[in-house]
């Protein structure tokens, strides 16, 4: 199945050949099971569709808003003359989809290139808050020409805020508390939370993360409209993409890809016993569009309960691997080892770039076969036999394919993906929305840094972990 067509090339096509009975045996689907995904995801589509109607669904909405991605432009033409680096400060989905959308587009050598070559900032993420790792981001760039955006629906993830107050302290310590706005632009929700609170008492720049689009369906909000604008990713031919998904993944089942990888995946892992999913891109611009995927597809499907309150423990784990990198790492055990994986594959038809493979050495027969040829060549070829070797291994594996990677392409991937997720949310029966299982984990550690309010998780773990003293070596 293709989706929608760009002229007479089309921004995402899915090949499911390899996930049928006739390619792969009985791992595979045959033809009534296939009629089965078809009916479950067509249903689960229509619920879907008509939440969104009914405004349930406000990420779906996000590539109609032309007034938040002007203003993210006017704010990216305005710093680009005073900025060489932007750092993003986020987590999550705060974080992922803007470094998948940056990685994917931009040169990958871009900052590498000299300062005379680069003609918007340097983009870094840091989302992360080892210690040596977020010194690492700040180094090389000089403090004047470097603009810092703190991403927070919350404003409250502790990662994200102490990275501010370390940020905030430096620019007031370094340029002077007046010069703080030059350098600072916030994205929190319009109202709540602590970050809001200080972006009015210190008059910040401010963009706002709409309500009812959770973190990780949130990059095509200023989240990542902001950052990437900055960059100079052109946010325009992002959103024309995902405007085109969002028309796509309107349609009935017959035509929409989102449904389609959905129904696929949900079946597979339900009643196939295919428990993960292997997402291989076969471009190293996409390594990180797997990560971003990896969060979107676990935190949104593993959940305890479903709706109605029955337990369902559901989910399929979305696992990275880069080809050809992986193939070389990861592969052997998705041929040979436990046959509970389905993969993703994720190829492009055309490089940006050509790097041509020398003729030389044509007298051994073992190089000869290379020279001449180009890398991309290879790398594709790589693909389509990592594929077919799995499918005669019994292993099921589909590919979507884009023509080129460039923003429309990749706006047209992430809507796709995103809607696949709700409509797998449907398909299991669970909140695909929300993530109560990560809260836990923060409790302790407020408990454990003496957030007020949270004495009761400290003494939790420090009698959970006395009782397990004797299982620590040496
Ligand atoms: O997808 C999500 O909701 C999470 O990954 C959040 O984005 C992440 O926890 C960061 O949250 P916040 O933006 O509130 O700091």
């Amino acid at each position: 199945m293709a989706g929608r067509t760009q002229g007479s090339k089309c921004l995402l096509k899915v090949d499911y050949n390899n996930l049928t009975a006739q390619a792969v045996g009985s791992a595979g689907l045959a033809p009534e099971e296939l009629n089965d995904l078809k009916a479950s995801a067509s249903e689960a589509l229509n619920d879907v569709l008509s939440r969104h109607k009914k405004g349930d669904l406000p990420f779906m909405d996000l590539p109609l808003d032309e007034a938040t991605a002007r203003s993210c432009q006017r704010l990216a033409d305005r710093s680009r003359r005073k900025c060489r680096d932007v750092v993003v400060l986020g987590i999550g989905g705060s974080a992922l989809g803007t470094a998948a959308i940056y990685t994917a587009v931009k040169p990958l050598n871009y900052h590498r290139l000299p300062e005379e070559n680069r003609h918007w900032p340097r983009l870094s993420v840091a989302d992360n808050i080892d210690p040596e790792g977020f010194q690492a981001v700040l180094e090389n760039m000089d403090l004047e020409k470097t603009c810092f955006n703190v991403i927070s629906k919350s404003g409250a993830t502790a990662e994200t805020m102490s990275q501010f107050m370390i940020i905030f302290d430096l620019l007031r310590r370094k340029l002077g508390p007046e010069e703080i706005v030059n350098h600072l632009v916030v994205t929190t929700d319009p109202k709540n939370g602590v970050l809001r609170k200080i972006v009015k008492a210190h008059n910040l720049v401010s963009f706002e993360v709409p309500p009812g689009v959770g973190g990780r369906f949130s990059v095509l909000t200023a989240v990542g409209l902001v950052p990437l604008a900055m960059a100079g990713v052109n946010i325009k031919e992002l959103l024309a993409g995902a405007l085109s998904a969002r028309e796509d993944g309107l349609k009935s089942f017959s035509s929409n890809i989102a449904a389609l990888i959905a129904g696929l995946n949900w079946y597979m892992t339900t009643k196939k016993g295919r428990a993960s999913l292997v997402l291989m891109p076969y471009a190293d611009s996409l390594a990180k569009v797997a990560d971003w995927f990896g969060q979107l597809w676990n935190e949104s499907l593993g959940k305890a309960r479903k709706l109605d309150g029955q337990p369902a423990n559901s989910g399929q784990t979305a696992i990275k691997a880069v080809g050809a990198t992986d193939q070389h790492s990861q592969l052997q055990l998705y041929m040979e080892g436990p046959s509970d994986k389905t993969v993703m594959f994720l190829g492009t038809e055309k490089f940006r770039k050509k790097q041509p493979i020398p003729d030389i050495f044509s007298e051994y027969p073992e190089l000869a076969y290379l020279g001449g040829r180009n890398l991309g060549e290879l790398l594709e070829f790589e693909r389509k036999g990592t594929a077919r070797a799995l499918a005669e291994n019994g292993r099921p594996n589909l590919t979507l394919t884009m023509p080129e990677i460039r923003a429309r392409t990749i706006g047209y991937l992430i809507q796709t993906l995103e809607l696949a997720t709700v409509i797998s949310g449907s398909l299991y029966g669970i909140d695909p929305l929300d993530q109560p299982g990560v809260e836990l984990g923060k409790k302790f550690t407020y408990g454990l840094m003496g957030r007020p309010g949270f004495d009761d998780f400290l003494d939790r773990y420090n009698k959970g972990n006395s009782a397990n003293r004797k299982f620590i070596l040496p």
